[in-house]
């Protein structure tokens, strides 16, 4: 089937922030073909091509003059099982919550912690999505890119992917490597990660005391929809800010003028800061600006009322980015990718 491209499509449907802007050009696609033929049609007429998969990860500041490639691709398939190792693969376009819990009936353990959150597939390995004490690394087998510099496909094993915090070898080489399908290792064992407090708490409030990964993804799919906002009901591209990374001798200091500080210590002897702390105590918890403004029950998450458009919501992170170096010494970096 020929590429289906449509000119002057509005991509407020195809950012979780909800923000209108327009793309120049736009298309779906399906499978590696449309892929391709998607190439073809930039390098033809000239248009960057600008792939998004669920945008849940976006902040679209303008008119975007590209074909925008939104990633549909569909398959789960199983690729090998030894009873109790087994390794899946799923299509960039899947969604990733439905990914996960179509493993989860499988009776497969692995994801249960990474439930609920927004984009797809594709997307995932790009900031190395992770939740609850589980990050994507965790459970990495490999996946399938396509350089977009030289057109070949290439396989990425996981130290190929240079994951750390919110990153990857993806994210530092913006627009080079197009995720095609990612292949995950599960277990048919449940192996539980439940150190995370409020998990926990959770599951000892229902009576759960053997959990399977089933009741863990509904405790964590509970949590989370009682702090993070439903971006189908409030635009919101999740954690806006990335917890920062900061060294002791800063933290330290910082403990000391801050006593109720939150910090998490890293194997590396760097401290990982919880900005959503910092962002409250420093005020801006739901704060609005018009119709851009901080979530009233997690500060980490910036929200569109409505109407906000992207440079609103980025002068908004902004402000709050100068307000938190100026308190704290600390530079918030953010999440989103930005257009
Ligand atoms: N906190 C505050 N005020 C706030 C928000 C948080 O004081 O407004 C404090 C909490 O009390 C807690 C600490 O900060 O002591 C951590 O808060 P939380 O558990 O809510 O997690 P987070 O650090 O704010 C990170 C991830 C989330 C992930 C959760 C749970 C980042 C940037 N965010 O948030 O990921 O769901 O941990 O593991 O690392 C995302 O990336 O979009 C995302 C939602």
């Amino acid at each position: 089937m020929t590429l289906h491209v449509r000119a002057g499509v509005s991509l407020k449907p195809f950012n979780t922030f909800g923000v209108e802007v327009q793309a120049k050009a736009f298309a779906e696609a399906h499978d590696d073909y449309d892929i391709r033929q998607a190439l073809a049609y930039s390098a033809e007429h000239a248009l960057p091509l600008l792939v998004i998969g669920g945008g849940s990860n976006l902040l679209l500041t303008t008119d975007i003059q590209a074909l925008v490639l939104r990633m549909v691709s569909r398959g789960i398939r199983i690729i090998s099982d030894d009873g109790e190792r087994v390794i899946i693969e799923a299509e960039a376009g899947e969604g990733w919550h439905a990914f996960v819990l179509s493993t989860l009936e499988q009776g497969l353990s692995g994801l249960e912690n990474l439930s609920l959150i927004p984009g797809t597939v594709g997307a995932a390995p790009m900031q190395n999505i992770g939740a609850y004490g589980v990050e994507i690394k965790d459970v990495f087998h490999s996946l399938t890119a396509l350089d977009r510099q030289t057109g070949e496909l290439r396989e990425f094993t996981l130290s190929d992917c240079a994951f750390a915090y919110r990153d990857s070898v993806f994210k530092q080489q913006p627009g080079r490597w197009l995720i095609l399908r990612v292949r995950l290792v599960l277990s048919r064992a449940a192996h539980l990660h439940l150190e995370y407090g409020p998990v926990r708490q959770r599951l000892d409030e229902q009576g759960i005391s053997q959990p399977t990964p089933k009741d863990v993804s509904l405790a964590i799919c509970a949590i989370r929809s009682e702090k993070l906002p439903d971006p189908a009901v409030l635009g919101n591209a999740g954690s806006f800010f990335k917890n920062p990374l900061v060294v002791a001798s800063l933290a330290a200091e910082l403990k000391r003028e801050h006593p109720g500080l939150v910090g998490y210590p890293q194997a590396d002897g760097q401290v990982k800061l919880a900005a959503g702390w910092l962002i409250e105590q420093a005020g801006w918890k739901g704060y609005r600006d018009a119709d851009a403004g901080v979530h009233r029950l997690q500060s980490l998450v910036l929200v569109n009322y409505g109407t906000a458009t992207g440079l609103q919501l980025l002068d908004l992170a902004q402000r709050i980015q100068i307000d938190i170096e100026q308190r704290y010494r600390v530079k918030l970096e953010m999440e989103p990718n930005l257009y």
